[in-house]
């Protein structure tokens, strides 16, 4: 599909029984820009905001598209920025944040710890005073199953003793235990917290998907941007893991499921107290050259690749166990690695330049 033509598929449109304000930080991100398309589905207003450090105002617009909604406000500032913040807050009646802003790749972890700390932790507490300054008290706080760190094979649940091995994932674990504290000591503060495996693919219009600023860090974007000629080759940082073909193993997991697990921690919010954590994953492992094997198929163009060293700070393996999730809301992937492929290929297809020279949002960020 042309992705200048309206998009008219499926929806699955329900609205919440009582209709709420969602801030979703980071809301023009790859999470992001999904989760606010679901949102929109279900009925709830949305409010973004985003620094547009590592995505675009023109995604909003598409977001807007699909879910044949507009987003109620965008601002666009950093949430360290602790006085715009809380003004966002000032001018909405907000029920409830999704946060998602943060810097996301491991090697650039390494590279820049400082930034990471900043950023995610820093966002994290400048966030958490607004909420607290403006008594909203429920929180779904995007965390990731890097906390496990070099844990071992096998599908780990929650119960697995969190060992950060890069600055990324020791950020998410950081932030865990301020939100830990602070729900151990602010009465009513709920936090849902959602620790991801590798979220990939794209909506299924091939509208929205992943486009990061420059050079992809993370793997599946960067075999895409390949597949469409953007880069000669894939560097598959590691052809030595103790994994069945020597290449490392994460569980890869479809946005659209993604966002959903979202969405549902949402819907869940006002039946819970404290904290509590979940993992979002399908319990299968995907080697880099499954991936490969998966995005040649789902293309039919080759991939070249060529192994090189091991990325600092990465892991051997890493598949997260959701049944915990699955048993309190009743959540669990559909989607499997070549529909993930599929999805990603599509949007690559129809944007091979990423949203760059895709139309603007109509008038200033507010
Ligand atoms: C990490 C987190 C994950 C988080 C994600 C956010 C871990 C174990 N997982 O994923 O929870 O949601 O960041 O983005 O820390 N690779 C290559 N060549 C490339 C790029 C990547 O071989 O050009 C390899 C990596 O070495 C890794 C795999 O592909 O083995 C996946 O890498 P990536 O997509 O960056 O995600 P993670 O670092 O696994």
């Amino acid at each position: 599909m042309d992705p200048r033509t309206p998009y008219d598929g499926p929806r699955t449109a329900s609205a919440p029984s009582t209709p709420s304000t969602v801030l979703v930080t980071g809301g023009a991100g790859f999470v992001g820009s999904h989760a606010c398309v679901d949102l929109l589905d279900h009925g709830y207003e949305v409010i973004v905001v985003d620094d547009y450090s590592n995505s675009t105002p023109q995604v909003l617009t598409r977001v807007e598209r699909i879910a044949g909604r507009f987003v109620g406000a965008v601002y666009e500032l950093d949430i360290r920025d602790r006085h715009a913040l809380s003004a966002v807050f000032d001018r909405h009646s907000v029920d409830a944040v999704v946060h998602l802003a943060a810097h996301k790749a491991v090697g650039e972890s390494t590279r820049m710890p400082v930034p990471y700390y900043d950023t995610n932790v820093g966002g994290t507490t400048s966030l958490l005073s607004a909420m607290h300054e403006h008594h909203v008290r429920h929180l779904v706080f995007s965390s990731s199953c890097a906390v496990y760190g070099d844990a071992g094979g096998g599908p780990l649940d929650e119960s697995t003793p969190a060992r950060p091995t890069n600055p990324y994932a020791s950020s998410k674990w950081l932030c865990e235990r301020i939100l830990d504290d602070v729900c151990r000591h602010w009465p009513g503060f709920v936090v849902l917290c959602l620790r991801h495996s590798n979220p990939v693919g794209a909506h299924p219009s091939g509208l929205l998907g992943e486009d990061p600023a420059g050079t992809p860090g993370n793997l599946m974007p960067y075999v895409a941007q390949v597949a469409v000629g953007r880069h000669e080759r894939l560097r598959v940082f590691g052809g030595d893991y103790p994994t069945p073909d020597g290449t490392a193993v994460r569980d890869y997991l479809h946005i659209m499921d993604t966002v959903e697990a979202h969405r549902l921690a949402l819907d869940h919010l006002a039946d819970e107290s404290g904290m509590r954590v979940f993992n979002l994953g399908t319990g299968t492992g995907s080697s880099v050259l499954d991936v490969v094997t998966a995005f040649r198929s789902a293309c039919g163009r080759a991939i070249p690749f060529e192994i090189v060293g091991r990325r600092p700070g990465d892991v051997p393996e890493l598949v997260a166990d959701a049944s915990a999730v699955t048993r309190a809301w009743g959540w669990r992937p559909t989607r499997d690695l070549a529909t993930m492929c599929r999805d990603a290929w599509h949007f690559q297809q129809l944007n091979p330049h990423g949203y760059a020279g895709s139309a603007r949002r109509p008038g200033k960020e507010e």
